[in-house]
């Protein structure tokens, strides 16, 4: 089985980035956690971050033929891109949406997602958790 892990704009700066919210853990700590699980659950994992809206349409299109999964943090993204939406709907790839922060329980705005109605769910506010969720979640689609 194949997983490719998309993770959206600032998520590049996890570990100094607002930690009381997004924790301790950088974006490199996440992708080896992964790393280390997927080799358990016998999945071939991919990794990829960007600040850019169009490159994760790219992304999505590209690791979207690849993988069997998707799993996407879109960060600010998932509150405003419906170029995001419209690339997991038209890709039809299983994606599952990821989140460190519980987004329903900050401001408003972040309780809206563009991305959710297209994915198979939604996992949100376990911290680095959310993502290990989000890959056993995978692991049995
Ligand atoms: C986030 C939540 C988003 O609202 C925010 O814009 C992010 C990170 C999270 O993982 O909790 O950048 O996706």
């Amino acid at each position: 089985m194949k997983v490719a892990v998309l993770h959206g704009p600032n998520l590049n700066l996890l570990g100094q980035r607002e930690p009381d919210i997004y924790g301790k853990d950088t974006l490199q700590d996440i992708n080896d956690m992964l790393s280390k699980e997927a080799e358990k659950l016998g999945i071939e994992l991919e990794t990829y971050q960007s600040n850019s809206e169009g490159d994760l349409v790219t992304a999505i299109q590209e690791k979207g033929q690849w993988a069997d999964v998707l799993i996407i943090n879109p960060a600010a993204y998932t509150h405003t891109s419906i170029a995001l939406g419209d690339a997991v709907a038209a890709v039809g790839v299983k994606t599952i949406e990821v989140h460190l922060s519980n987004i329903h329980a900050r401001e408003e705005f972040r309780s809206t997602s563009f991305v959710a109605p297209v994915a198979v769910g939604q996992i949100s506010g376990f911290g680095i958790n959310s993502y290990r969720l989000a890959l056993l979640a995978a692991s049995e689609l």
